[in-house]
């Protein structure tokens, strides 16, 4: 495994690859990661992994400086996953002095995890094609969980005609439903028992459309409902949106809806997300839907 802190050596070790799978990710890694990791390997022969903490994505009362971190237990964990290329820049690398360029995804980035955290995905879009342009792999893959983060992305590789098929692979869970995420670490034992219920809250809701209920705000409310049976989280968000345009729906059609939600437990906000209905890629949209892959 070849790790390197420079765009030019990376750039160096990649000339001599043939297909290349790429996974970007902030560190600190899981099952989540791994699992996107051995997919990459699996489909494109050769697996390249960033590890990059961006500061651009983090709003100025975040958790950047405590972001959780462990380099050596992330290499160690990529050696065994297959990993072929690790890039661990640091934060002049990607944004050296000087730095002006900023890629904004209109239309996706205003809503949800935008109004909560603004700026957020200007900083995942900058950071995002950024690496991809660096990689050039073939193909670079994200979890589903970071539902919003994957429509941004698949948008803006499509309008920027960036030449890596982006990848989105299902969210990995812990046994007791709660995804997996490098910020579960913050949770104490009491709210990390708590946080089964926004898998619980999920699954009632899937529940209720799958018996015939398509009314979003009464599929909404059954959400609410049941993160209420929990006190030690606190909603952000609950919505019940478009799948392709995350616009709030009044009721779910046949394009299907994208259930999200958003809850804090303490200082640590947890995301999770269910698609409820069958979406037709191909019916809505020449370039399939990133959350319907
Ligand atoms: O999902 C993440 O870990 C980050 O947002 C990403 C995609 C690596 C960009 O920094």
């Amino acid at each position: 495994m070849h790790t390197t802190t420079t765009i030019r050596d990376f750039r160096a070790a990649r000339a001599g690859l043939d297909t290349l799978g790429f996974v970007p990710t902030m560190g600190f890694l899981h099952e989540g990661h791994l699992s996107l990791v051995r997919q990459a390997k699996r489909e494109c022969g050769t697996a390249a992994v960033s590890i990059f903490v961006n500061p651009a994505q983090f709003g100025p009362n975040e958790d950047l400086a405590r972001y959780p971190r462990d380099l050596n237990h992330d290499l160690a964990l990529l050696g065994e996953a297959g990993a072929d290329l690790v890039f661990m820049p640091g934060v002049e690398e990607i944004y050296p002095p000087g730095y002006r360029t900023y890629v904004t995804v209109e239309g996706l980035t205003e809503r949800l995890e935008s109004a909560i955290r603004p700026g957020h995905f200007r900083g995942v879009a900058t950071v995002v094609c950024k690496l991809l342009n660096i990689v050039q792999a073939e193909k670079a893959y994200f979890g589903q969980k970071d539902a919003q983060q994957c429509m941004v992305i698949d948008q803006m590789a499509r309008d920027l005609a960036i030449p890596t098929a982006i990848v989105i692979a299902p969210t990995v869970r812990e046994p007791d439903g709660l995804a997996m995420s490098s910020r579960n670490v913050y949770l104490s034992p009491e709210d990390r028992r708590a946080a089964t219920v926004l898998i619980r809250a999920l699954h009632a809701a899937e529940q209720a459309h799958n018996a015939g209920e398509r009314d979003a705000e009464r599929l909404r409310e059954i959400v609410r409902g049941v993160l209420a049976s929990e006190p030690r989280g606190q909603p952000d968000y609950v919505s019940c949106a478009d799948p392709l345009t995350l616009q709030e729906l009044d009721a779910v059609g046949q394009q299907g809806a994208l259930l999200s939600l958003a809850v804090r437990f303490g200082t640590t906000r947890l995301l999770d997300k269910a698609l409820l209905g069958g979406i037709q890629p191909s019916a809505l949209s020449p370039q399939p839907s990133a959350l319907s892959l």
